[in-house]
């Protein structure tokens, strides 16, 4: 197993200095300095990683994989850098391992679509969990319609925990794979992933990991937990937008075939058969996203910087206080009250709508996301429309909880 070389002395993590990198954060929002906390939405980005895009425009920009001019073959090293850096922020063995995508979406319905297509036949069955976000249930209804394959549900308990039992009994010679969240987006809860991967592998099932809300708050590292896919977003860890990852292992998708068809993915065309390129460039047909690869690159060496295990701590103390603080609000009830939480906190506030909570708290410079969190069968579960959600990052701190819970008791005074 390849050591984890990121790992570097770490600055000592102080939140307040971090936010000094952070230049959004010093903005005011109606009148207001601005609290953001709809970091599970997606994170803001430090001046490391804007500089970093910037420069690559201004200096360094020409196509990958295709030149033989300097600027190309210079692109292609920072992009081909950028992937090996990613590749030791999640410990994966290969950087041929690592894919790039749009995002976790993107990684996900690759797998759904390409794995499916190769290993789905009627009366097959894919197992989901009752918390997943629609990109982890949604590709997954798409081939299974297609295959005539089912889609299986983990039930949870009303603490927002997956029933493990239940789960164990629903493996069979059917399932042919394993796809739950790392962390729940709308809940917080911090999924039994490696209790997962064991009981799926003992009969021999891959599984897939929707990393995208665990990544920004604990380290992960694919060898140790031996997951066989694993997707996450680079702008929910302080990265550029539209681009990601999947990691997948080297067998998997060596056995897998194309998601899509263009340029960079083959290796000979002819118009009576054509022939595909090896790992990673099999599925990364046409002209990739450059900058936010390599801007993808600077917000993991940025991240790393600290010590990961400072920043769950920290993250953990904010999440407890502002748990302990919401629950002095009246009539405030926090949806996902698992034993095993990352920085979330989904609540209703009784007698008002969570749309109109959000509202009054953007009047105070304070942004949540409410709604379905993209997780409609989920609020099903609940029988609620949707929540209010504050998601925090290793930037936000006790102040923000305290503007936070005075905007709530406001939001309470005027709409009841
Ligand atoms: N999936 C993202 C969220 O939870 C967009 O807000």
């Amino acid at each position: 197993m390849k050591k984890n070389s990121n790992a570097r002395p770490s600055i000592p993590f102080d939140a307040n200095k971090i936010r000094q990198d952070f230049p959004v954060l010093g903005r005011e929002v109606n009148g207001h300095p601005l609290v953001y906390l709809d970091n599970g939405a997606s994170s803001q980005k430090p001046r490391q990683v804007i500089d970093r895009v910037a420069k690559y425009y201004a200096e360094e920009h020409a196509n990958i994989h295709r030149g033989v001019h300097h600027l190309s073959q210079e692109a292609t090293q920072a992009y081909e850098d950028a992937r090996e850096m990613v590749r030791r922020f999640v410990n994966a063995k290969n950087s041929y391992e690592v894919l790039y995508t749009k995002g976790t979406t993107d990684g996900i319905n690759l797998v759904a679509s390409s794995f499916g297509r190769k290993n789905l036949a009627p009366g097959d069955e894919i197992i989901i969990s009752t918390m997943e976000h629609h990109s982890n249930i949604v590709p997954w209804q798409m081939i299974c319609e297609l295959k005539g394959a089912t889609v299986k549900v983990i039930p949870i308990n009303q603490a927002g925990e997956l029933e493990m039992e239940v789960f164990a009994s629903m493996l069979n010679e059917r399932t042919r794979l394993v796809a739950v969240t790392h962390v729940s987006n709308a809940l917080g809860t911090i999924n039994p992933v490696e209790e997962i991967i064991r009981l799926s592998h003992e009969q021999g099932i891959p599984v897939l990991l929707d990393g995208a809300q665990a990544v920004p708050h604990m380290p992960v590292d694919v060898q140790a937990l031996d997951v066989d896919f694993y997707a996450f977003s680079a702008h929910k860890v302080f990265g550029p937008t539209g681009i990601g990852i999947l990691y997948g292992k080297e067998a998997l998708l060596n056995d897998m075939p194309p998601y899509q068809g263009g340029g960079d993915m083959i290796e000979r065309v002819t118009f009576e058969k054509t022939t595909y390129n090896v790992l990673p460039h099999k599925f990364e047909a046409g002209t990739p996203n450059i900058a936010d690869g390599i801007g993808f690159a600077a917000a993991v060496e940025y991240f790393a910087r600290y010590d990961a295990s400072a920043i769950a701590a920290h993250e953990q103390d904010i999440l407890h206080y502002a748990t302990e603080q919401l629950m002095t609000i009246d009539g405030l009830k926090i949806i996902g009250t698992a034993a095993n939480k990352a920085s979330v906190i989904s609540f209703l506030l009784a007698g008002t709508h969570p749309f109109d909570v959000g509202t009054i708290l953007d009047q105070q410079g304070i942004a949540v996301r409410t709604g379905h969190h993209c997780t409609q069968p989920l609020m099903d579960f609940y029988g609620i429309p949707g929540t209010v959600r504050a998601s925090f990052a290793m930037y936000n701190h006790r102040g923000d909880v305290d503007a936070l819970v005075a905007g709530l008791r406001k939001s309470a005074s005027m709409l009841r």
